[in-house]
């Protein structure tokens, strides 16, 4: 029997599912956890040195300081976005006004040519957010403009979008799509639904009918890399870059996987999507650490003598808690949500939390470790997964959906 099995089984004998008054007994306070997050904010902010950098990551001893990084660094659109939840969460016009100033040095990006995929995590995470608070014109604008540009890399033939140009050449990867790239779909759905083409929204879902065809093991475990032939638009091989081996489960990129195909399920309603999502989250849940924190490899070689990846927690749980909402079965549902609290429970615990450690949210995240490169480190979209966690654990409770699928539609 699976683990996961076991835990349905237990779950039903224990009278978990259906019982508030359990669960309400195992509540952690999440308006506390919140309210920490602001005050790790506030300090950040009196921390960054110039105009246009942001905060990236926090490695070496735990007591360090950020390293900021530029606006065309791939992680630029965590931040605002973090403004932008701390906005939410307390409705104060300082961090409106934050994660405006924040969200607009990311401008530049949606008017040049793409050079990577990660346009929908820069563009979407900070001015998607914003647009979401605020209906803001400029923000729109900007959104369908980046949306376009990261079309341009979508190939027909192929039927994904080209994930790392600079890799064509560099590792011999004439078309290359990473698992990673689920997330960005989000931007091309809402552009389509919001005055862009409905061809973004038809590339969105090509992407992900073959990602779903070729990125995955039989046991639904993800390769982290997918490289193709131009000219066939056929799977050459799935190799890894940031995991342990080419057929190891990397966490995070299993992470992206679950939230991917959970928000490709909430823009196009097709039940293949939510089949999927539940498969490649019951893979990830099955091989779980007690502790519901991923080590950074699930294969790494050392475990339990590996670090682990906080980053891949703050993914899953913030996706199984939009996951949980779309389960029929209220079984599986509450496992879900049970465990997606879980993880929120052990992240928000002395061992995870950043405290007056640094100015992070959390520490124990790994960036890329083959790299050697923000291993064990407070990295700064952990921190914006976490608190995105916490504002939809919030709304679960307050019993509000906790993600909507692009509103306005000229479908
Ligand atoms: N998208 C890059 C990463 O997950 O490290």
């Amino acid at each position: 029997m699976k683990k996961l099995e076991v835990y349905f089984l237990l779950m039903l004998i224990t009278g978990m599912v259906g019982c508030g008054k359990k669960q309400e007994n195992n509540k952690f306070n999440i308006d506390k956890n919140l309210d920490y997050c602001v005050t790790q904010a506030s300090q950040t902010l009196k921390h960054i040195p110039e105009d246009s950098v942001m905060p990236r990551n926090i490695t070496g001893k735990a007591d360090g300081h950020w390293k900021f990084v530029p606006y065309n660094d791939w992680t630029s659109g965590f931040w605002p976005g973090t403004l932008w939840y701390l906005y939410e969460y307390t409705g104060e016009e300082k961090w409106k006004e934050e994660a405006d100033r924040f969200s607009r040095y990311l401008t530049p990006l949606s008017v040049r040519s793409a050079t990577d995929h990660d346009l929908g995590f820069q563009v979407f995470c900070s001015f998607g957010n914003g647009y979401r608070l605020t209906e803001n014109s400029d923000y729109r604008k900007t959104i369908l403009k980046t949306a376009d540009t990261l079309a341009t890399l979508y190939n027909p033939k192929v039927g994904t979008i080209l994930s790392w140009p600079g890799m064509v050449d560099k590792m011999g990867w004439p078309h290359n799509t990473i698992i990673d790239n689920m997330m960005n779909l989000e931007m091309l759905f809402w552009a389509s639904k919001n005055g862009g083409k409905d061809s973004l929204y038809d590339i969105a879902v090509k992407h992900a009918e073959t990602t779903m065809k070729n990125h995955f093991r039989k046991d639904h475990s993800v390769y982290h890399v997918v490289v193709y032939d131009t000219i066939t638009g056929k799977k050459v091989k799935g190799v890894t870059h940031q995991g342990y081996a080419d057929n190891s489960l990397w966490a995070r990129g299993q992470a992206w996987a679950i939230y991917g195909y959970t928000m490709t399920y909430r823009e196009t309603g097709a039940d293949k999507f939510l089949d999927f999502a539940q498969k490649v989250a019951d893979v990830y849940l099955d091989r779980l650490p007690g502790d519901m924190i991923p080590f950074w490899d699930f294969d790494a070689p050392h475990i339990p003598d590996e670090p682990k990846d906080a980053s891949a927690a703050a993914i899953t749980a913030s996706a199984l808690l939009e996951l949980s909402g779309y389960i029929k079965d209220p079984v599986k549902a509450a496992v879900y949500r049970e465990s997606a609290e879980k993880m929120l429970g052990e992240l928000s615990s002395p061992e995870y939390r950043s405290n007056d450690r640094n100015t992070a949210f959390l520490l124990h995240s790994t960036g890329h470790y083959p790299n050697g490169s923000e291993v064990d480190a407070s990295i700064i979209y952990a921190d914006y997964y976490y608190l995105e966690a916490l504002v939809r654990l919030k709304k679960l409770r307050e019993g509000k959906p906790v993600a909507d699928p692009a509103l306005v539609s000229n479908r």
